[in-house]
């Protein structure tokens, strides 16, 4: 397996597949590093498996998971074969006792092998995939009847080969981007705002508010000024329009998989850059 097929080793929400065509289509030709400081699952960083990498999530038990695949990628794959093998016939039981295994070293704040293990086994039989917590960080998404395998050893294997070269943080997307400097191209996809600007309920989603937003509006102009290439991905709402009126503004039409009342811009996402493509 090359660079050049590797394919995330998790679901994640807010994936970008949709998007990767017009990603590619503007993204700038040349560019120093590649900084993705809301990295989530990856999709856009493993399929374009740029040279010089710095990745970024606040998620601690992901960016634990991404740097067990660094390191430690022949272990973790015993580890996992271990937990599949262990399945029994009966296994909606199963899958909460590893639930219960994975928050109780959340809690002891055991960011290690096992809990790297646990993280894409769980991934993989929960329900879509999510990764949801309580209000202590616990995860708690149910069980989704998968008989499926929980890794692909050989794309694991592939993925540690390629993140032997890139730079692996984990914190807030501002800290992330402090080093970023002219040349570098930060692609930037945050949790969405939401749909509906009236709902107070969805600002608070994810931990990403509307504070949050204009705080990356302004690290947007930051970078701007900088001389860095930026580019940014989210719904495309009047909020979104607004806070990033004095840039280029690309309105795409995606198959969006949520219900959403009538006067939501449903299925549109907007790429924002601070440069001229094409
Ligand atoms: C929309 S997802 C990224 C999806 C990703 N591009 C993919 O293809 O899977 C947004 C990510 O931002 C992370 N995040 C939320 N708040 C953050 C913050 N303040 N700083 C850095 N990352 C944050 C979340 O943990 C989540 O993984």
């Amino acid at each position: 397996m090359t660079d050049k097929n590797i394919a995330p080793f998790v679901k994640w929400a807010g994936g970008k597949r949709q998007l990767l065509p017009y990603i590619q289509e503007m993204m700038p030709k040349n560019y120093h590093n590649y900084y993705e400081p809301f990295v989530g699952g990856g999709a856009v960083l493993f399929h374009f498996t740029p040279q010089h990498a710095i990745i970024n999530d606040i998620n601690r038990a992901l960016i634990n998971t991404y740097k067990q695949i660094k390191y430690r990628v022949d272990e973790l794959i015993d580890f996992l074969t271990e937990i599949d093998e262990s399945i029994p016939t009966e296994h909606k039981q199963y899958y909460y006792k590893q639930r219960e295994k994975f928050n109780d070293k959340i809690m002891k704040e055991e960011y290690d092998l096992e809990l790297a293990a646990l993280f894409i086994y769980l991934n993989k039989h929960c329900f879509n995939g999510l990764y949801r917590v309580n209000s202590k960080g616990l995860f708690n998404v149910p069980f989704n009847n998968s008989s499926a395998k929980s890794f692909n050893a050989e794309n694991l294997s592939a993925v540690a080969k390629y993140l032997q070269k890139v730079t692996i943080l984990e914190g807030d997307f501002e800290l992330a981007c402090r080093d970023a400097s002219a040349g570098d191209f930060v692609f930037l996809d945050s949790p969405y705002a939401p749909l509906n600007d009236n709902s107070f309920e969805a600002y608070t989603k994810e931990g990403f508010d509307m504070q949050s937003h204009k705080r990356l509006a302004k690290l947007f102009e930051e970078l701007t000024k900088r001389g860095c290439y930026c580019m940014l991905t989210n719904h495309n709402t009047e909020f979104i329009e607004d806070l990033y009126r004095d840039y280029l503004q690309r309105v795409i039409t995606v198959k969006r998989y949520i219900n959403s009342d009538a006067n939501n811009r449903k299925g549109e996402e907007v790429i924002i850059t601070n440069y001229n493509y094409g």
